[in-house]
């Protein structure tokens, strides 16, 4: 292939002149495993792309900022067209994360009482339980697989308990919340993955159908009650609707935490120096989140509309342009956080965008965070000496940055 002599000149990364990505296509494995040197370098050379499949993409930290708070945009065209998605054969797409207002105002405001920080705060408890349990079954065995031994049962079983899943429905449920997840990338998902994708969703709307209709009977002070009371309240929630929210926050809620709890764990691992000053100041757990999260996040970008024709760096792009807005490359431009590639887990102003930004903007992150918290905070508590069997990485077949495995040896 032929390679021109632009190179990103901190990493002399070759950049192919015929390559229309630009160095950055999602799909590549070469970017998905290291995707920061290429997105330094769209940052630099093309903050403002196009793509090979129309759509656009914004690098720097202002305009992905910009784009998410200040440009008038959505996630529909501004005929209600959802982009990259045929409507006609899966009529499913009712989750909030996929509409405008008025029905996103409408579907958001049902659904947030369950994620306010104070309603995160009285789970914690429960979560650091999770938590214990989790190390406690690894606890003298010198090694453990952090993506199956904790950073999956964390969220799993916490949703779980929030939603009042029964106990023994827990490992099919996790595994359909999986395979329903893979198929968030839609039509650029392999065929394989994309119909097991459909079959899973099709199995937790039997499912909750199911559970709904055992729970209206006896409604508690479960996530799952909570809706069910907006849906019996009148027009504010369609059967459907209910549904809908219940799959889309297990998807919404699973991989990201166990993306930001492995990748976490991981970047600690490779940074020794960070990890033992955590280890010796717990307090630090806060901010060191945070930096997980603006270094290594899980969701790389996430997908707006303009609803009106928009300026950025020099482009005027038409209304109704989709866009991409590369929430990771955001979070290492060097003109919002001096020293990016530095893993600093005191770093302080840390305003990351890995949560997104505006209307949209992450409904679960005090509960990711606390998660992360107690995952990350207690497993460096409570072992020394961890240590990744490999610095490769086995990524998960998921389309956020989520490890499939990360083995870890440990003491204690
Ligand atoms: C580390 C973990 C997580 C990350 C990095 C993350 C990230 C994101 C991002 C980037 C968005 C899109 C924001 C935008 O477009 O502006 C989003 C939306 C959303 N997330 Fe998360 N998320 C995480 C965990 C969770 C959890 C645990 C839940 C709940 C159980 C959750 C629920 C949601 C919901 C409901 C939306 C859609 C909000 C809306 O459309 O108004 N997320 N998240």
């Amino acid at each position: 292939m032929e390679v021109a002599k632009r190179t990103n000149e901190r990493t002399s990364m070759p950049v192919a002149a015929d390559d229309p990505w630009l160095g950055c296509n999602p799909l590549d494995a070469d970017f998905r495993n290291d995707p920061y040197p290429a997105l330094q370098h769209l940052r630099e050379h093309a903050p403002v792309s196009g793509t090979p499949i129309g759509l656009w993409r914004l690098a720097r930290y202002d305009d992905v900022w910009r784009v998410l708070h200040d440009v008038p945009s959505g996630v529909r065209t501004t005929d209600g067209v959802l982009p990259f998605v045929d409507e006609s054969l899966e009529n499913q797409h009712r989750f909030m994360l996929e509409q405008d207002p008025p029905n996103h105002t409408r579907l958001r405001r049902l659904v947030s009482r369950a994620f306010t920080p104070r309603a995160v705060q009285r789970i914690r408890a429960d979560v650091q339980r999770i938590v214990d349990e989790c190390l406690d079954r690894v606890s003298g065995r010198g090694a453990m697989d952090v993506i199956a031994d904790l950073a999956l049962p964390v969220p799993s079983t916490v949703i779980c308990e929030m939603i009042g899943v029964p106990l023994e429905d827990r490992d099919t449920f996790t595994i359909w919340t999986a395979d329903a997840t893979h198929g968030l990338a839609g039509e650029i998902a392999p065929p394989d993955v994309l119909a097991r994708a459909r079959a899973a969703g099709e199995h937790l709307g039997e499912y909750f159908r199911k559970l709904i209709a055992v729970r209206r009977t006896d409604l508690g002070d479960d996530l799952l009650s909570m809706l069910i009371r907006a849906e019996e309240e009148g027009d504010r929630l369609s059967g459907e609707e209910l549904i809908s929210q219940s799959i889309g926050l297990l998807i919404a809620g699973f991989e990201t935490t166990i993306g930001l709890i492995g990748n976490g764990i991981r970047q600690l691992a490779l940074h020794p120096a960070e990890l033992a000053r955590l280890k010796a100041s717990p307090e630090m757990i806060e901010t060191a989140v945070e930096e997980c999260l603006r270094f290594d996040g899980p969701i790389g970008l996430t997908v707006r509309v303009l609803h009106a024709d928009a300026e950025f760096g020099g482009h005027t792009l038409p209304k109704n342009t989709t866009i991409w807005a590369l929430l990771a490359s955001a979070n290492r431009d060097p003109r919002a956080f001096p020293d990016p590639d530095r893993f600093d887990i005191a770093r302080q102003p840390n305003d990351h965008l890995a949560f997104g930004g505006g209307a949209h903007f992450c409904l679960g992150s005090h509960l990711a965070r606390l998660e992360a918290q107690c995952a990350i905070g207690s497993l460096v508590a409570r072992f020394d000496a961890l240590a990744l069997v490999s610095e490769a990485v086995e990524w998960g077949p998921s389309l956020f940055r989520v490890p499939g495995t990360l083995p870890l040896t440990f003491s204690g």
